[in-house]
């Protein structure tokens, strides 16, 4: 296994995330509507995209909502940042999300897509978008389930199971906190070509592929290769736990 770190994870990943990611419209539409009801979100809204990454969502929400403030996205990673359109919708800033929940500011939207497993201090960047949201302000956040039915190797399924945070824990830590919480899940029925996905692995496209070393993914492809060796098209649930906290 490698040491990995996270940063360099996401400045190496961020010329290929869109391609990874950016071509799948259908998944990205049906969860940008999904964020849309769940953020309860409104043309007046002051929307934060905390862990934005290269802005996929932030664009598509733009694509459905005429926001009247820029979204102001945020993320420590300036390559991943640098994809967003250099427009008025958009907002960047270069920054941790712990560090920027501790800075004033006051907000009605936080969004926080699959980023909430890479914050150590998950107490502190809870308190701190406590005191940045609004009245009526919604903070979302969604993050896989404690096991997934990715059609990864066998190895990668195990460390995903012993890493990722259990959205339970996240309850715990909200509800202390302060926040009200809601939790709802929301599953979409992937297919993707199998050599697409394949290429996805190879070019660890999840952080948690980053943990392991070239001959260790190799290996993996090649129990990927022999498990579905009939298929063309991988079939399989993308499950996503929705956390809506009020304050
Ligand atoms: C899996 S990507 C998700 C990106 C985006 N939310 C999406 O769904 O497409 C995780 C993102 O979290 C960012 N990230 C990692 N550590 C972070 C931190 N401490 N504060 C804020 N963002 C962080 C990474 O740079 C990366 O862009």
């Amino acid at each position: 296994m490698l040491q990995y770190s996270i940063q360099d994870h996401y400045q190496n990943l961020a010329k290929q995330y869109n391609d990874f990611w950016g071509t799948s419209t259908d998944f990205i539409e049906f969860l940008t509507e999904k964020i849309i009801e769940h953020l309860h979100l409104k043309s007046t809204d002051v929307l934060v995209d905390l862990g934005c990454g290269t802005g996929l969502y932030s664009q598509a929400i733009v694509a459905k909502i005429n926001l009247e403030h820029s979204i102001i996205c945020v993320d420590p990673s300036d390559k991943m940042l640098e994809k967003i359109p250099d427009n008025s919708h958009y907002q960047t800033v270069v920054k941790d999300a712990v560090e920027f929940a501790h800075e004033s500011g006051q907000y009605d939207k936080i969004l926080i897509k699959e980023m909430i497993h890479h914050i150590e201090e998950k107490e502190r960047l809870l308190q701190g978008l406590f005191n940045r949201l609004n009245k009526e302000g919604i903070l979302l956040i969604i993050l896989l389930p404690p096991t997934i039915e990715y059609p990864l190797f066998q190895q990668a399924l195990s460390v995903y199971e012993s890493v990722q945070p259990h959205y339970n824990d996240l309850v715990n830590l909200c509800e202390k906190v302060g926040f009200k919480t809601t939790v709802d899940f929301i599953d979409y029925a992937v297919s993707i070509p199998k050599a697409q996905y394949f290429n996805m692995v190879k070019n660890r496209y999840m952080s948690l592929l980053s943990r392991f070393n070239d001959e260790e993914i190799n290996k993996g492809l090649t129990e990927m290769t022999e498990k579905y060796a009939n298929v063309s098209n991988l079939e399989f649930c993308d499950r996503f736990v929705f956390l809506s906290l009020v304050v």
